[in-house]
């Protein structure tokens, strides 16, 4: 892996689960990040958990001790946007919300140079229409890295409309030199993975509202019956609520299908703040020592 001349400093916007991972695999292969939230404690839990994360793949011999030493610096924590001035490349990886991204790319575009790419992790989100709210939709990508993003082989690529054939290949060449293997996919609803994944988990929660199984039962049944590695509910804790019910509100919005309507459960759990892993309680409650489910 070699780090490109044209990005040296990256920039991710969002120190959440995906903001962490994008910020762990960038300094690994030898780029500055600049990692930014609006919430400080955040960026410091999530420079925690890089250290520790890393020091688990060192642990597995996947990485060496001396890699972690030299990418753990390569990482600083970015108060403000008002940081973001030497970036080359921004992810943005906030929350799955379209207001709140567009008025971070709002405020973000005045700091970048003019020449900085800019890219959005979202999982559903139109990218033409998230380029077009920026002063640069010719350098705007969507760079869809998969969770947990250092163990996750794939990113999707998605190009917007007015994305240039440079940003594209500056793109690739980027994410290529992060070791990772990518699938291009146009700029439809929820892209290639969620389209597939979503409405998947989407339909265990209605199994699951429906009485048809338990969360036990439908998450055994889908491991050992379609030898999925997780079941659509543990992984949909994983993923987070919240997330897994905006894609399925964008799907549903943008496709104009009803086959997309989010379950009322799902909604439900979104509404109790239970948005699986991160909050401690989902289709799971995690706070004993073993995950118990809470239905
Ligand atoms: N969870 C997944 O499995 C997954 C996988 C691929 C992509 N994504 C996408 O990545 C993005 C982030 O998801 P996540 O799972 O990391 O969410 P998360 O809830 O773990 O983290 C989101 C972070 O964004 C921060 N944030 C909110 N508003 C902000 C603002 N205005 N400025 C800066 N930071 C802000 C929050 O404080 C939080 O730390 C979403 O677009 C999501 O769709 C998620």
């Amino acid at each position: 892996m070699t780090i490109l001349n044209q990005i040296r400093t990256v920039g991710v916007v969002g120190a959440g689960q995906m903001g962490n991972g994008i910020a762990h695999v960038c300094a690994l292969a030898g780029y500055d990040v600049l990692l930014n939230d609006q919430d400080g404690e955040r960026i410091d839990g999530a420079l925690k958990l890089i250290e520790k994360n890393m020091a688990r793949q060192v642990g597995r011999g996947l990485i060496k001790q001396d890699d972690m030493k030299a990418a753990l610096p390569r990482i600083k924590k970015a108060a403000k946007l008002g940081d973001f001035g030497a970036c080359d490349l921004a992810i943005e990886a906030a929350v799955e919300n379209e207001e709140i991204k567009r008025k971070i790319f709002a405020d973000l575009t005045p700091v970048l140079r003019p020449d900085a790419l800019l890219a959005s992790n979202t999982s559903s989100i139109s990218i033409t229409r998230l380029a077009a709210t920026t002063d640069r939709p010719d350098k705007f990508m969507g760079v869809h890295f998969m969770n947990p993003a250092p163990l996750m082989k794939l990113v999707e690529l998605i190009r917007g409309l007015a994305t240039s054939q440079e940003t594209y290949d500056t793109a690739l060449s980027f994410v290529e030199s992060l070791g990772k293997t990518i699938a291009n996919a146009e700029d439809f609803p929820a892209f290639i993975v969620n389209r597939v994944l979503q409405p998947m988990i989407n339909e265990a929660v209605y199994t699951l509202y429906e009485g048809v199984g338990s969360v036990e039962a439908i998450d055994k049944a889908m491991r050992l019956g379609a030898n999925h590695p997780m079941g659509p509910l543990e992984l949909a804790d994983f993923i987070g609520l919240d997330t897994c019910l905006s894609i399925m509100q964008v799907l549903h919005e943008g496709l104009a299908d009803t086959k997309y309507r989010p379950c009322p459960l799902l909604v439900k759990y979104v509404e109790a703040g239970w948005l699986g892993r991160k909050t401690q309680r989902g289709f799971y409650d995690y706070r004993g020592e073993k995950p118990m489910p809470t239905r």
